[in-house]
């Protein structure tokens, strides 16, 4: 791909891929939003880690800097009440642009904070974590979380634009990192064979180099337009958007029942691999699918199965399951893979419901490998 790159995609917003991007945001953000003052929000750890570059590319007087700490318990209405009162407080008024510099958490509460405040000021989103470039900055959902589950109140806004710098990965942990990859394997399975096929043979390179590996910046910018192609299709998830769903239903459940000590991607690729195990289990997928799935979160050095010795059991998992949103009267519905590349469709819907004996039966079966 070549040296920056802006995305041609089915979408209101350009994104833009480019190496070293974040030297010149002031510039970008500028010319996409702007305003009169620009707003930064980011968390301590990115902050320190790249604020300093970043920021001195923005006109100093008219820029404001909030720093939130890092991890999902900022993502919360009292953070969203607080940096509200902070922009009040500052002068900030419609003629400010947000510029989101994060992970997924910042660009979820700054987006929400963008959606609502005067009821809707600019935002740039400028991910800084593998999930938030190929996931949570696609597709305009800003909310935080309550004591009632996650993401639960927000807002749909789109951003003005998104600006992802492949570079900022460089100081992301490893597992992080991986734990991105399980997002975009899940990717090329409900749309896209051929990338399917191009993320596994670049796995092992992106592995070992992490964010220097030469194709990670085309692979991102693969997964981002199937993102942006499948939220464009159906903005307000009324049907193919469940397709994103593949492997988070059970990928949830385990998150919650291992009280959030499991990263993210490392639960989805669980969840990817079982919920194959279902498709297959009821003759809706071959073998050659789970195969192919567990070939994948392997060599993207992702787990495929429990964590040993682990406390889970299969009733615990299938009850937790039923918190989930896509729990619609009594059944559990799965979005799952006929073959790599396309998802079933049931009632003209990418949610298939499950039996719950079936569910138990996988599960169990899983459960017994991992014991000790
Ligand atoms: N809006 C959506 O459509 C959508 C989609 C998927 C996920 N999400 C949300 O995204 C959140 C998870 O995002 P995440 O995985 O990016 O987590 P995160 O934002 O918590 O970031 C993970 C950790 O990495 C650190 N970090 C971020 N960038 C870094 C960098 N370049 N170098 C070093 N450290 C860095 C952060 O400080 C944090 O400690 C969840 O709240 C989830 O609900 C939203
Ligand atoms: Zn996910």
């Amino acid at each position: 791909m070549p040296l920056g790159t802006t995305l041609d995609l089915p979408l209101a917003y350009p994104i833009h891929i480019e190496r070293g991007a974040l030297a010149a945001l002031g510039t970008l953000v500028a010319q996409w939003a702007p305003a009169h003052r620009y707003a930064i929000i980011s968390d301590a750890t990115v902050s320190a880690l790249h604020g300093k570059r970043m920021l001195s590319t923005f006109p100093h007087e008219r820029t404001h800097c909030i720093t939130i700490a890092p991890g999902e318990q900022e993502k919360s209405r009292e953070r969203w009440a607080q940096l509200t009162d902070a922009l009040f407080a500052w002068g900030a008024g419609r003629d400010t642009t947000i510029v989101a510099v994060g992970g997924g958490v910042v660009g979820d509460l700054a987006g929400f904070v963008a959606a609502t405040f005067m009821r809707g000021i600019p935002i740039v989103q400028v991910p800084t974590t593998l999930l938030a470039m190929v996931d949570a900055s696609v597709g305009g959902k800003t909310g935080v979380d309550t004591s009632a589950g996650k993401n639960l109140v927000g807002a749909f806004h789109d951003p003005r634009a998104v600006l992802i710098d492949p570079d900022v990965l460089e100081t992301l942990p490893p597992n992080v990192l991986r734990s991105g990859l399980a997002e975009m394997i899940k990717h090329g399975i409900v749309a896209d064979r051929a990338y399917f096929d191009a993320m596994v043979r670049e796995l092992d390179t992106v592995n070992r180099d992490g964010a220097s590996a030469p194709a990670l910046p085309s692979l991102i910018a693969g997964s981002v337009r199937i993102k942006a192609a499948v939220v464009a299709y159906d903005a307000r998830e009324g049907g193919i958007r469940h397709v994103l769903n593949f492997g988070h239903t059970i990928a949830h459940a385990i998150e919650r029942e291992l009280h959030y000590t499991i990263l993210h991607g490392e639960a989805v690729a669980i969840g990817m691999v079982l919920e194959a195990r279902i498709a297959l289990r009821l003759g809706l997928a071959s073998e050659d699918v789970t195969r192919d799935i567990e070939h994948a979160v392997q060599c993207a050095g992702l787990p495929s199965t429990f964590p040993r010795d682990c406390s889970l059991t299969a009733t615990a998992i299938l009850q937790a399951t039923r918190g989930d949103k896509k729990a619609r009267g009594g059944a559990v519905r799965y979005a799952l893979p006929k073959v790599i590349g396309e998802m079933e469709t049931a009632d003209g819907h990418y949610a298939v419901a499950v039996p719950d004996a079936v569910v138990l039966d996988v599960l169990r079966h899983e459960l017994h490998k991992s014991a000790p």
